[in-house]
């Protein structure tokens, strides 16, 4: 079964009924702005940061389907910073948002916000990172511990099942960091433990810089010398750090190196031989279903979803997409002919 129809949005009849139920509860534009009568949802989007190339995608496709569903979209950008976040997400409530879509720079320290949403009224979507800790409506991402797997079991394949490795790790604050290094541990663990893999240094990039990745690769390198096969990078952007390092020694093309998010730039890097894979993730199917999820919330719809993932507080209602890996071999199936890249930019 497709994730597509994981997600049913009960008939209209129904959630008439229910919708009505629920749009008695106070705060925002109140009970006479909501229901599925109401005109046009008002939805807010609260993103960590807008500088990885993907966090544009997200917020253009999202705006794009939910314009097409005749709603209007607030958008702010908290550039990685906590307490800006819960400023940006308290600002939404207080313009009488319908529904929060909300990316957490740190998924424990939104808790907080979804709290300040609840208080409100207004039903909260976690998208793509989960918020921890906290009362939220649907939990909308990937599967991430599979996108791990599949940086993994690539590498390894590639390595011929043995070799010097550094590991990069997402940042400490982002709870998908943890289950792409999940992944990554059940394809190593075997391997690690009989020696066939050896992880000479590993680390974290906080907030997922480029340069915290450089210097993680820059400090390795220093510490051991230029005998590593390859670069376990979590995404593109820190995989395009170590590069970086690594061709300041003259070792670029000659060390495998991992990533994720399908970046121009890294799909480029990889046509090139100096980046080795990335894991394409389709955002529009996430940004789109995100959209639809959040103006059938803000019409108090009820959404039901297959799958629910545990955030510490409550089994929360949940879709995972597909993942794909994806290297110079198959970059015209997936990624081109998604219209993701347009060819002529990956000659
Ligand atoms: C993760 C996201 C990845 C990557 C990273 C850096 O949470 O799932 O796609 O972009 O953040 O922004």
């Amino acid at each position: 079964m497709t994730p597509r129809n994981i997600l049913v949005v009960l008939s209209l009849a129904l959630s008439l009924a229910i919708g009505f139920a629920l749009s008695r509860k106070p705060g925002g534009r109140g009970a006479e702005g909501r229901g599925p009568g109401m005109a046009r949802p008002r939805l807010g989007l609260s993103l960590d940061t807008l500088k990885e190339e993907r966090w544009q995608r997200d917020r253009d496709r999202f705006v794009q389907r939910a314009t097409e569903l005749g709603a209007d979209v607030l958008v702010q950008s908290a550039n990685s910073d906590d307490t800006r976040q819960v400023q940006d997400i308290e600002a939404l409530i207080s313009r009488g948002v319908d529904a929060l879509v909300i990316v957490p720079h740190n998924g424990e320290a939104m808790a907080k916000a979804v709290a300040a949403a609840r208080q409100a009224g207004i039903p909260v979507i976690s998208y793509d990172r989960l918020i921890t800790g906290a009362d939220v409506d649907v939990y909308l991402s990937f599967d991430n511990v599979r996108v791990g797997e599949l940086q993994a079991e690539y590498l390894v394949g590639k390595l011929g099942g043995r070799g010097r490795i550094i590991r990069i790790y997402g940042s400490p604050t982002d709870n998908n960091a943890r289950l792409f290094k999940k992944g990554q541990d059940k394809v190593l663990a075997p391997l690690i433990q009989s020696g066939a893999i050896r992880v000479v240094h590993e680390d974290w990039a906080q907030d997922w810089k480029p340069e915290n990745a450089k210097k993680i690769v820059n400090a390795a390198l220093t510490a051991q010398g230029p005998d590593v096969q390859g670069i376990l990078a979590s995404n593109d952007g820190t995989a395009g750090g170590a590069i970086q390092a690594i061709t300041e020694e003259g070792l670029a093309g000659k060390v495998l190196v991992t990533g994720q998010d399908a970046e121009l730039a890294a799909c480029q890097r990889i046509m090139r031989g100096v980046q080795t894979m990335t894991i394409y993730k389709p955002l529009h199917q996430l940004a789109d279903r995100a959209a639809e999820v959040a103006v059938a919330l803000a019409r108090r719809q009820v959404v039901v979803a297959r799958d629910t993932v545990n955030n510490g507080f409550k089994e929360v209602p949940s879709v995972l997409e597909n993942v794909i890996a994806v290297d110079k071999d198959n970059m015209m199936e997936t990624v081109v002919k998604d219209g993701f890249h347009p060819a002529a930019q990956l000659k």
